[in-house]
């Protein structure tokens, strides 16, 4: 078959692409490919509803020629969608898992590395995409330094820890990883960070408590994320927390965000509320089960796609003209904002 026949075959929508996902997983006896996070997901549904309520003013004459690149963690990207931190699922093999990473490196995106061994580590750093170490909040402190450490003399571009997974995940009355995780004092975190020269990033902040602490820590980024409510069912839903902490500490720190984020429109009303970059897991897990690295791509090219198509015709030519200013929310939710 040649390249053109195989291209002509790929899925051409979003939906082509999750139906592949899904008829790939079932083949492989796989009908329930994610975690499902917790028992209520109450606050990724809350993101995923509130999101709902946020529309944008069109301007279809004269649209702009829109430029969704930037620098981030010191690494040039074609677009500011991002695959946040993932730990291999089970069903996923090594290779899986690196090529995954490398759609994400093909698409000119980064790649947030959750639970692994430096194995796993080498494998995805050497396709060649950015890579950001995610390291967990271990009850033994030591092995988070040790962590932090592999991770920069592999190469890295930056490096971090999901402080909202305290006890692991919360369900079913209880904290699955209570023996393995814990919660971290400032002082671990403050010696963790002093070990590298890699950018440092608190991973679930949702509080402006939190965010300050990063600052006086010397982080350099927070992701303000609900970790898919696998951490705490009713924290304060990102897309809430977002615009009061980037209009507080935007200037001091990169923020990120994550949680129920799925298309480029989402994307863009993250962008307006003050996020640099927008983490995607559960779908791109979805999508490297519909094609492995090309999945991947082409689901950021979708996404990327999309969020293009919106600056075009909000008037935006690159990313630092999306503002809240080109949101309209809707009445019963504008409170929140
Ligand atoms: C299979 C899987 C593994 C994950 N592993 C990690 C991890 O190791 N560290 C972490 O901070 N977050 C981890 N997450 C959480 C994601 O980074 C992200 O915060 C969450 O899934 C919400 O984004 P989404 O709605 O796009 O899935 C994981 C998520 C999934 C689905």
């Amino acid at each position: 078959m040649t390249a053109e026949k195989v291209a002509a075959e790929r899925p051409q929508t979003l939906t082509e692409l999750f139906t592949l996902a899904r008829e790939n997983l079932k083949e492989k006896g796989q009908d329930r490919q994610m975690p499902s996070g917790s028992n209520y997901l109450a606050s990724s549904e809350a993101n995923r509803r509130l999101l709902d309520s946020v529309f944008m003013e069109p301007k279809f004459l004269d649209p702009v020629q829109p430029d969704t690149s930037l620098t981030l963690f010191g690494a040039r990207m074609k677009t500011p969608a991002f695959c946040s931190a993932l730990s291999k699922p089970g069903q996923f093999t090594d290779e899986e898992m690196a090529d995954l990473v490398r759609g994400m490196g093909n698409a000119g995106s980064m790649m947030m590395l959750g639970i692994g061994g430096s194995e796993m580590l080498q494998l995805a750093i050497d396709t060649g995409a950015p890579v950001v170490k995610m390291v967990k909040p271990y009850r033994e402190t030591e092995l988070i330094y040790t962590k932090v450490k592999d991770a920069e003399s592999r190469g890295c571009v930056a490096v971090g820890i999901d402080i909202d997974h305290f006890y692991g995940t919360y369900r079913d009355g209880r904290s699955t990883r209570a023996d393995t995780f814990s919660p971290k004092q400032m002082d671990e975190i403050r010696q963790a960070i002093s070990l590298t020269k890699l950018p440092f990033m608190l991973k679930g902040v949702l509080s402006l408590a939190d965010a300050q602490k990063a600052i006086d820590l010397g982080a350099s980024a927070i992701a303000v994320s609900n970790h898919g409510a696998g951490s705490f069912d009713f924290g304060v839903p990102a897309i809430v927390a977002l615009p009061a902490l980037a209009e507080a500490v935007g200037d001091k720190l990169t923020i990120l965000v994550d949680t129920g984020f799925r298309t480029g429109n989402d994307m863009f009303k993250a962008l307006a509320f003050g996020a640099q970059g927008v983490g995607f897991a559960t779908q791109i897990l979805l999508a490297a089960s519909a094609g492995g690295a090309i999945g991947v791509e082409e689901f950021i090219g979708f996404v990327t796609g999309e969020l293009k198509r919106t600056m075009a015709i909000t008037g935006c030519a690159d990313l630092s003209a999306i503002d809240r200013s080109l949101l309209i929310a809707s009445p019963e939710v504008r409170k929140w904002w």
